[in-house]
């Protein structure tokens, strides 16, 4: 009898938690490491928020609440939901989750059997991918490419779905790529999924990179195309847009109250309720008039800092880099990098076992953190279902820009170390990959 069920031998993860021991074990040697990593805002909460958190405290409003969440804040939702995407919505179809991500999961939970086929971005988000085969559910990636930006036009998405797709997940603006769909993309994908999927397919729109877009883009959702607000469940959250990942709040808008309620049973039997002092503060959060000018200046600096990185990164010989239209990650091309260091030659002389557990990228991203301290997240990261022959990386600008600069250069003296990486396979690679 094995300890653990098998499904849970099916369940993936998010790397970007999993890199943060290599970072310490760098940094135990004494050396610092520039940490392009991150997936969160360098920004901190703005301070009436904290204020009100406090206040609330002070209230004590720190008991068990709705699970579903509280009234004021789904009602500030439901608000959101109409000046951003001129959605009637009633706050009984709004459920507030610990963050963003837990509506991901739950939704293959609801909506698929064992077998259903999740469309899913690739790269993208990790957790699309990692929670489809622990729930029985069959991945389908849909391998978005660089030479159109890393959006998705619907002749692709028309070749993926069959008679058991159950859900589409899309997520623009997208981590890892800061991919960002035209209206007229998104209208376009409507019009395939509204001719080719039941009604009971359901749309997962992750939104949480929402306000963070550039170049005068606005944000548009497929919620928003005629008939698909019936089909679709919007997800976002607080992490992003008011640099909050530890405040754990995020929600999803739903098609039907009768499905909101289902999630807040979810969250009856999972854990209850969100602490009801953050979501206070997320309620104000989107209320308060100063946050418009907050959050504009945040997708200022990230606006900054991608114009000059990209071009930075372009000056290298080896990588390409596309300017994304939002969020906040670059997502470099190094397949020219990965050739010239020998990194695809070493790859393919390994035994098939280690190639499963490896990848060039990530070979690349070792290297570049043990020996030339920076630190950034590789290709299969986002996603590993048909990535082979992929060689990307993602780079966070959430970070000063002499920081991201210092990590550029770092990233070029990796990128011409030959030698160091032969030193590197023969010392460290059996260790580390
Ligand atoms: C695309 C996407 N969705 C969801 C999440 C999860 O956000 P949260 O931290 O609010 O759970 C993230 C976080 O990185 C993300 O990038």
């Amino acid at each position: 009898m094995a300890l653990v069920a098998d499904r849970i031998t099916q369940l993936g993860t998010e790397n970007a938690f999993k890199i943060g021991p290599h970072i310490v074990a760098v940094e135990k040697t004494g050396k610092n490491v520039v940490r392009l990593n991150l997936g969160e805002p360098d920004f901190n909460l703005p301070e009436y928020v904290k204020e009100e958190i406090k206040r609330q405290l002070d209230l004590n409003n720190t008991h068990y609440c709705d699970p579903k969440g509280l009234l004021s804040l789904r009602q500030a939702i439901a608000r959101q939901m109409k000046e951003m995407r001129g959605l009637d919505v009633s706050p009984e179809r709004v459920v507030v989750f610990p963050g963003g991500k837990p509506s991901i999961g739950f939704c293959q939970e609801v909506y698929c059997n064992t077998g259903d086929e999740v469309i899913y971005p690739s790269p993208g988000f990790p957790i699309y991918e990692s929670f489809t085969r622990y729930l029985g559910a069959k991945p389908v990636p849909m391998h978005l490419k660089e030479e159109e930006d890393f959006t998705l036009t619907a002749d692709h998405l028309s070749r993926l779905i069959t008679a058991r797709t159950k859900l589409i997940i899309l997520n623009f603006p997208s981590n890892p790529t800061g991919g960002v769909a035209t209206k007229e993309q998104l209208e376009s994908i409507a019009e395939v999924i509204k001719a080719k999927c039941s009604p009971d397919v359901r749309v997962y729109s992750d939104e949480i990179y929402e306000y963070i877009t550039f170049d005068g883009q606005k944000p548009f959702s497929i919620a928003s195309v005629p008939g698909m607000e019936a089909r679709t469940v919007i997800s976002s959250g607080f992490s992003k847009t008011f640099a909050w990942t530890g405040g754990r709040i995020g929600y999803a808008v739903f098609p039907t109250e009768e499905e909101a309620n289902i999630f807040k049973n979810l969250n009856i039997n999972y854990f209850s309720c969100i602490p009801p002092f953050n979501q206070e503060g997320a309620r104000l959060a989107l209320e308060h008039p100063d946050s418009p000018k907050v959050i504009a200046s945040m997708v200022r600096t990230f606006c900054e800092r991608r114009d000059v990185i990209v071009k930075q990164l372009n000056a290298i010989d080896g990588i390409t880099c596309r300017t994304p239209g939002g969020a906040f990650y670059l997502f470099p091309n190094i397949a020219r990098v990965c050739k010239k260091l020998g990194i695809i030659d070493a790859f393919e002389s390994m035994s098939a076992d280690m190639k499963q557990r490896t990848s060039p990228s990530a070979m690349f991203q070792m290297f570049a953190l043990y020996q030339h301290q920076v630190a950034v997240m590789d290709r299969n990261s986002f996603g590993k279902i048909g990535a082979e022959g992929q060689h990307y990386l993602r780079l966070s600008i959430a970070s000063e820009l002499p920081v991201l600069e210092e990590g550029v250069r770092r990233l070029e003296a990796a990128s011409k170390d030959r030698e160091g990486f032969g030193r590197f396979m023969k010392e460290r690679a059996a260790e580390l990959l």
